[in-house]
Order: structure tokens, then C-alpha cells, then sequence
């Protein structure tokens, strides 16, 4: 292994992997680039950061946060525009949930300037792995996770930050089923379901199950309360375009602030389209679609960006929605912001950064 001397240190792989990678059939985070950015937090400062070979990490078995889930993670993406420079879209926006999410779940936050660097450094070195191809991308992972060798339970003293990356393809090849939950809730207002934790993907991993041996793909979440009204599906936010509004749930600490939900709103007001986010029953959406102006309904995320909505299954019936080719507004911002991102469209919202 080579050591080079850049801000941060760097050990380079010594053989490239990339060569074993097919580009044309990408699956969605099976496939991870050549290097890995670390860094530790110990002692009240974060320190040591380096950027090493992808590669497995010896862990205590009373490693905390395999205990008691003090572990969060973030989801971004790069893209190469047609000069081939590497753009990345909005990571000061996923830094700040990150950091949102540290201080809910008693983690300590992570400095821009540290961030900032680690993954430029990373997007460097692993520059030829982030594909040009249409619809393909660089899925970005940063996670941050306890490390204290001890099984009392406390906030942990000492952490780990890395970013790993891999090209991925599309996320969901086909429009989904969903069925709305009636019984289990991802989160509650005043948890942490605003917050990316690692749990609140645990703990919807069995109804999401149960809904699949159902012959749905995934659930529209509901309050905890009455169970009411939506608040997320699977692991997107959703929204809805009923009587030519876009409407989605409004924010709360239930609901997963997500980067990709603010920039579909964002691309579709500034498209001219009517934008609404406030309380969204799941009687309004069944009764909009009974009058025939419930026209779209679709999921927002990094993963995935827009993910079409086929049926809706609510209360022993299933809802089907019109054909996805005719949905206006979902298809007009979706190449939109592939436009933004890929360097093809104005930058007015100052969200691509050129690394
Ligand atoms: C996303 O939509 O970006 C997500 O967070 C899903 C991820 C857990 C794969």
C-alpha cells in the first residue's frame, strides 16, 4: 500500500476493483468503491481522519452502538457532468440533517469543514467510479456510530464517521404497491423519526414484511395517534397531486426531513405548479380518488428520487392510479432536477457542488 501526503492521509488500494464492476446492471448498494473515509471521535474532538481501502473493521462485541442503536447515516449522490467533472448535489443540506440527527440520538456533530473535506478527498481518489451513464450515480453512505467498549447504557464517549460510496443504478424498476398501515407506526411525534437512526429502519423492517407476504411492496405510514393521516411511505416521504396540487404531509418529529422531498417542492413551485404541505388525510386521498382527481401519488428520496406510486391498498380495497407516462408534474420535476444535478439546467438554489 502507497501512503500519500494530501491534507488527509490517504492509503490507495493497490489494485483497483473496478474493472469486476458492471456498469449496465448496477444494483442498488451491493457494489462500493475503492476507498473508505474515516475518522474517530474520542477525548471531546474528532481526530486521525484518513482515507483508507474499502474494507471490514475489527469491532468489540460491546461495541455500544450494536447494543443500543446509537447509529444514524445519510444518503447523498454525485454525478459527472459532460465536461466529466464530478458534481455533488446539496451535501451541506444532508451535513445539516446529519448533524440534526447526532443531536437527537446524543451523538456529537460533525464539522463542515471536516465533512467537506473527507468527501472530496474520497470523490478524488474514487473519480472513475462514479458512472456518466443516464439514470446512474454515486450513492454516497455516511454513517456515524458509538464505539465504546462497554455495555452500560449511556451515551457512548467515543464514535466512528465514515463515508463509503458505490455507483448504483435505478432503485425500483417498476411503479409500487403500497398499503396503507393500519396497525404499526415507524415513529411518533416527539421520537426520532425525523432523524435518519438507524433503528427507524429496524423497526419498520417487519411490517414492511408482513405488508410484502401481502403482495404489497411497501406501506404508507400513518400517525401513531389514529392512524389518520399519512406520514411517510416506506422508507420515502410521499406526496400526492390531487386536483392539480401537489400536496405532502408538513414536517414534524415524526417525519423524515428529507433533502429530496425539499427539492421536488422546491422544482415544482418554481415550475409553477401549486405546492401545499400540510396535514394529508388518507379519507382525502381515498375520497380524491373515488372522484377521479386523486392523479398522482409518488415517494421522494435519494435512493430512488421519485418513486411512482401504482395502487394504493386502504381498508380491504385497492385503489389503482392512472398510467405514470401521464403524471404531469412527478415526470416534469423528475427531469428537472436530473437536469440540476447532472449540470444540464440552471443552478438557481446555489445546490450542486462541483468537487
Ligand atoms: C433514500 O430514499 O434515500 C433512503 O434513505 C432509503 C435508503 C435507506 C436506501
Amino acid at each position: 500500500m502507497s501512503v500519500d501526503t494530501f491534507t488527509i492521509p490517504v492509503q490507495r488500494v493497490e489494485k483497483s476493483r473496478i474493472s469486476e464492476v458492471d456498469f449496465d446492471n448496477l444494483q442498488f448498494g451491493k457494489t462500493f468503491s475503492d476507498h473508505m473515509f474515516v475518522v474517530d471521535y474520542k477525548d471531546g474532538v474528532w481526530q486521525d481522519p484518513q482515507v483508507l481501502p474499502y474494507g471490514n473493521m475489527s469491532l468489540s462485541p460491546a461495541t455500544s452502538s450494536l447494543h443500543y442503536g446509537q447509529a444514524l447515516f445519510e444518503g447523498m449522490k454525485a454525478y459527472k457532468d459532460a465536461n466529466g467533472d464530478l458534481l455533488l448535489f446539496r451535501p451541506l443540506a444532508n451535513l445539516k440533517r446529519l448533524n440534526s440527527s447526532a443531536e437527537r440520538l446524543c451523538m456529537p456533530e460533525l464539522p463542515e469543514e471536516l465533512f467537506m473535506q473527507g468527501l472530496e478527498q474520497l470523490l478524488r481518489l474514487d473519480a472513475a467510479w462514479v458512472p456518466s451513464k443516464a439514470g446512474s450515480s454515486l450513492y454516497i453512505r455516511p454513517l456515524m456510530f458509538a464505539t465504546d467498549d462497554f455495555i452500560g447504557v449511556r451515551p457512548s464517549l467515543t464514535y466512528r464517521f465514515l463515508i463509503i460510496a458505490g455507483p448504483v443504478g435505478k432503485y425500483y424498476d417498476v411503479p409500487v404497491k403500497v398499503a396503507v398501515e393500519p396497525n404499526y407506526v415507524r415513529s411518533a411525534e416527539g421520537g426520532a423519526g425525523y432523524a435518519k437512526a438507524a433503528g427507524n429502519y429496524a423497526a419498520a423492517l417487519l411490517p414492511t414484511r408482513k405488508m410484502q407476504e401481502k403482495g404489497y411492496d411497501q406501506l404508507i405510514w400513518t400517525d401513531a395517534k389514529e392512524h389518520k393521516y399519512v406520514e411517510e411511505s416506506g422508507t420515502m416521504n410521499v406526496m400526492f397531486v390531487i386536483d392539480d396540487v401537489l400536496i405532502t404531509p408538513s414536517l414534524s418529529t415524526s417525519i423524515l426531513h428529507g433533502v429530496t422531498r425539499d427539492s421536488v417542492l422546491q422544482v415544482a413551485k418554481d415550475l409553477g405548479y401549486k405546492v401545499e404541505e400540510r396535514k394529508v388525510a388518507v379519507e382525502e386521498v381515498i375520497e380524491a380518488h373515488k372522484a377521479g382527481k386523486l392523479q398522482e401519488a409518488f415517494g421522494t428520496g435519494t435512493a430512488a428520487i421519485i418513486s411512482q406510486i401504482a395502487l394504493i391498498h386502504y381498508n380491504g380495497q385497492d385503489y389503482e392510479l392512472p398510467p405514470v407516462e401521464g403524471r404531469k408534474v412527478s415526470n416534469q420535476v423528475a427531469i428537472e432536477l436530473d437536469k440540476i444535478r447532472t449540470g444540464q439546467a440552471p443552478d438557481k438554489h446555489n445546490w450542486v457542488y462541483k468537487v
